[in-house]
């Protein structure tokens, strides 16, 4: 599918996957809406790439439902969902004081990353699906959410990113089959250890960088966030991708730790 002329929404288009991702788009053609709770980051973006910012907890439906109202006001069909709103936790099932996980902390990983992309995914569908099809498919548009490899072979401390992330994953199947009567198709991609600012920009955010690359296979580096979303361009593109989750992590392999 071309996206030129199309809405897309970008879940966490203020930063790292989701703005290149946004800028990915805008260039193809695309009118961006930033759908992000960083105002300062999501206006500026949006003003650049002559998209629109709304201000958005993907948590909260009233907050999904105003994003997507955004992008079909902008007055170019809604036919690109991306979910990239995201947050990260680390926590044990059972901490070195013999303390259990804190059951908000998990919810809290939960009601962003698992509900959000949900919220996004079904709100947004709801709008797609009232657009003309665009090829002889009956296709009117894609969905691309962001789950992670963490997902598949979450490290010690990631029960709660990794339950969160494994929902994504588990969603990816019966969404595309759900979609599917109304033209959507829904993939989910599972990065590995891309650079971005979700890992701070402090020294010690470099030696602790330097320790996650150590089990990349190859190339030996972290990924670029430019290299996800063409990546998330191409399944757009590509017509046949449908119902996949797609490792994308240089052939990492996760440790316990
Ligand atoms: N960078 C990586 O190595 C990596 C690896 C695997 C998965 N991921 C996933 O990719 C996605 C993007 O991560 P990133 O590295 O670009 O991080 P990032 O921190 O640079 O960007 C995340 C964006 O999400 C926004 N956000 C957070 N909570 C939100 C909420 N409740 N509602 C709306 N927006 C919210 C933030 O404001 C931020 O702009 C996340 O879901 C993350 O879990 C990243």
């Amino acid at each position: 599918m071309d996206v030129n002329g199309s809405s897309a929404i970008i879940s966490g288009g203020a930063s790292g996957l989701g703005e290149a991702t946004a800028r990915e788009l805008a260039r193809a053609g695309a009118t961006v809406v930033i759908a992000d709770l960083n105002e300062e980051r999501g206006k500026a973006v949006a003003d650049e790439l002559g998209g629109v910012f709304a201000r958005t907890d993907v948590s909260d439906d009233a907050q999904v439902q105003a994003a997507v109202d955004a992008a079909v006001a902008t007055g170019k069909p809604l036919r690109v969902l991306v979910n990239s709103a995201g947050i990260g936790w680390a926590e044990r099932t059972v901490n070195r004081n013999g303390e259990p996980h804190n059951p908000a902390t998990y919810r809290k990983v939960i009601e962003v990353n698992l509900i959000g992309t949900f919220n996004l995914m079904r709100i947004g569908a709801a709008a797609v699906a009232k657009t003309e099809p665009v090829d002889a498919d009956g296709q009117r548009g894609v969905c691309v959410n962001t789950a992670s490899v963490a997902a598949l072979e979450g490290q010690t401390g990631q029960l709660a990113y990794s339950a969160s992330k494994g929902g994504i994953v588990g969603m990816t199947v019966p969404a595309a089959r759900d979609l599917a009567a109304v033209g959507i198709r829904v993939n989910t991609i599972c990065p590995g250890i891309i650079d971005t600012p979700i890992y701070g920009f402090s020294a010690n955010a470099d030696e602790f960088k330097a320790k996650l690359v150590a089990p990349v296979v190859f190339p030996k580096r972290m990924g670029r966030a430019d290299e996800f979303a063409h990546l998330v361009h191409s399944l757009i593109q590509n017509d046949y991708m449908n119902a996949e989750v797609i490792r994308f992590d240089g052939g990492i392999r996760f440790q316990p730790k």
